[in-house]
């Protein structure tokens, strides 16, 4: 394929490697692809618990799965107020209506879509029980504020770890902050076995409530076996858990590529005036699942699409926004919720207007980012985004039109 500035066409994630198979045969060879009749799933949590210093770590089908083993757990009395952030994948909102919860959005930070501390404190009342920090694209959410608030008012964290393996927080890994912390390991995730999911917990009876509702409710052993509690059936089977213990002693160099990548990124865009290089928030080293590219101002829907056409024109798999809607404006939830008059989050709004997201992964190399980067300062250049940087407002770009 002759793609613009005579490039290359972008490299597909090839992740497969002879330890996962190894022991996908060892389940087949022996017919124990459950985690009653193999040993996967339980080393599986067992490996996951020592690399991420952390004493409970339970598998499950999804991230989906791992955030209802979370909030099951905590068993909130109903009609509580569970508070989320607005961006963030649907599954984090499911779990909450699922459970008769309610939800109550609240606003981001604009510049890098995280829950705002600011706007959380302003919406907590003796309804709200449990909030939902999501690690959106890798990056932590700031967990020692987040637990400033809640803490004092007997408020549960869960955190949202799906974009975020291995993500640290002031030297902690994600998920070991607040109360749960949730993974998944669908396909498109720093390590994955196509669809899967894990939940941390440090108390021992969360953990041992989470284990009860990832099964159904039901203890196998001990005196007293039965059904003692709600719970469904998200066990995750011997062949996830046996693709995922291959890849998971991958994960720092993922990492370590990801970063590197996003490092080049950064460099290659400095000083462009249309694009503001991603960066960590303080404290952080974030996974980077998806790379934000975030114009420094709101832009004319027309140049927004410009860039996004131009980046996907070299093969860059970029989205022009990161969700079409955030979760508050979905139909489904609004039909849940009813329609409030005044717009409760409109710095999530602006933030996904402004934003593109990226996608990268382990087998692209510094030469795709400066690829990235070269569109972006051409597109910059063409519109003279470098001569106004430092003109205060630019007219011609700061208005983003109707929606
Ligand atoms: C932030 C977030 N939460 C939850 C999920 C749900 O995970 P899953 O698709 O494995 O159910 C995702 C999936 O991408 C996610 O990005």
């Amino acid at each position: 394929m002759r793609l613009p500035w005579g490039r290359q066409a972008w490299p597909t994630r090839r992740m497969r490697g002879l330890a996962e198979y190894i022991n996908v045969a060892r389940c087949l060879a022996t017919d124990s692809l459950s985690r009653y009749t193999s040993d996967m799933v339980v080393r599986l949590e067992h490996d996951w618990e020592r690399t991420f210093h952390v004493s409970h770590a339970i598998a499950s089908t999804s991230g989906t799965a791992a955030l209802h083993v979370a909030l099951g757990a905590l068993d909130l009395p109903r009609d509580s107020d569970v508070v989320l952030p607005s961006i963030t994948d649907p599954g984090t909102v499911m779990v909450v209506l699922m459970e008769g919860l309610r939800p109550v959005f609240v606003d981001s930070d604009p510049r890098t879509g995280l829950l705002s501390v600011e706007s959380l404190e302003a919406q907590l009342t003796p309804r709200t029980r449990c909030v939902i920090a999501v690690h959106l694209f890798g990056c932590p959410a700031d967990m020692d504020a987040i637990l400033e608030v809640t803490r004092p008012r007997g408020i549960r964290v869960i955190e949202d770890c799906a974009q975020a393996n291995g993500a640290l927080y002031k030297g902690r890994y994600v998920g070991t902050s607040g109360d749960a912390g949730t993974f998944s390991f669908q396909a498109l995730k720093h390590v994955h076995c196509g669809e899967g999911g894990l939940t941390v917990f440090t108390d021992p009876q969360l953990a041992e409530r989470g284990a009860l509702f990832a099964d159904k409710g039901w203890q196998r052993s001990g005196p007293n076996r039965g059904i003692v509690q709600r719970g469904l059936n998200y066990r995750m089977s011997a062949l996830q858990a046996a693709v995922l213990r291959a890849r998971l002693p991958r994960l720092p160099s993922i990492l370590a590529k990801h970063r590197a990548l996003v490092a080049c990124l950064a460099a290659a865009l400095e000083g462009n005036g249309l694009i503001t290089p991603p960066s960590a928030p303080p404290g952080t080293q974030p996974s980077w699942w998806v790379v934000p590219l975030q114009t420094q101002r709101l832009i004319r829907p027309d140049l927004h699409a410009e860039l996004s056409a131009a980046l996907q024109s070299v093969g860059a798999p970029v989205s022009a926004r990161y969700l079409a809607k955030p979760l508050h404006h979905q139909p489904f939830v609004r039909q849940q919720l009813g329609v409030v008059d005044a717009e409760p989050c409109p710095r999530a709004l602006e933030f996904l207007d402004r934003t593109l997201a990226l996608s990268i992964h382990e087998g692209l190399s510094d030469s795709h980012m400066r690829l990235v980067a070269d569109v972006v300062n051409r597109i910059a250049t063409a519109h003279r985004f470098h001569e106004v940087k430092h003109d205060g407002i630019d007219t011609r770009y700061s208005h983003v039109g109707s929606r």
